[in-house]
């Protein structure tokens, strides 16, 4: 008996030192508290795919909304004119969720937050490209 109770002590403590672990680690964060993944080429890459696929119709191709096909889409070329911020968190937050009237919330269509992101650092990634 005293064998088992103290199995059951040692079990005990191995799961919460694990839970311990990987709420350190940020796994039980609900979703969007997540650590924000690195931005690197290849998630630049990943998102830039993304982006052609589901973003060119209201920002155009060079994410400067300059079709006009819905009016407002913001140029996402210019942080300084974003209507929700140009923090990462902001982009993610716009990009996940939706914004204005007219965009859309992204998240349930690609699937995962890491695909947010992708999309945050490939709208970044366009900044850089202004004279
Ligand atoms: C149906 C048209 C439409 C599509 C498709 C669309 N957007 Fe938007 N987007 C908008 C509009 C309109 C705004 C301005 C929202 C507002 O008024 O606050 C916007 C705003 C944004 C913003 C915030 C900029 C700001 O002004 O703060 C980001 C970032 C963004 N879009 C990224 C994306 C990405 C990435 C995609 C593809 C996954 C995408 N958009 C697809 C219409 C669209």
């Amino acid at each position: 008996m005293a064998y088992h109770s103290s199995n059951a002590t040692r079990y005990l403590r191995a799961v919460v030192t694990c839970c311990a672990l990987f709420g350190y680690l940020g796994v039980f964060t609900p979703a969007g508290a997540r650590a924000q993944p690195p931005s690197d080429a290849a998630s630049i890459e990943r998102g830039g795919q993304l982006f052609q696929q589901y973003c060119t119709e209201c920002h155009g191709r060079d994410g400067r909304a300059q079709l006009d096909v819905i009016s407002d889409a913001t140029n996402l070329t210019l942080p300084g004119d974003y209507y929700n911020g140009s923090t990462d968190q902001d982009m993610y937050n716009s990009i996940a969720n939706g914004a204005g009237v007219a965009m859309p919330a992204w998240r349930p269509v690609v699937g995962s937050d890491d695909a947010v992101w992708d999309l945050v650092y490939y709208v970044r990634s366009l900044w850089a490209e202004q004279p």
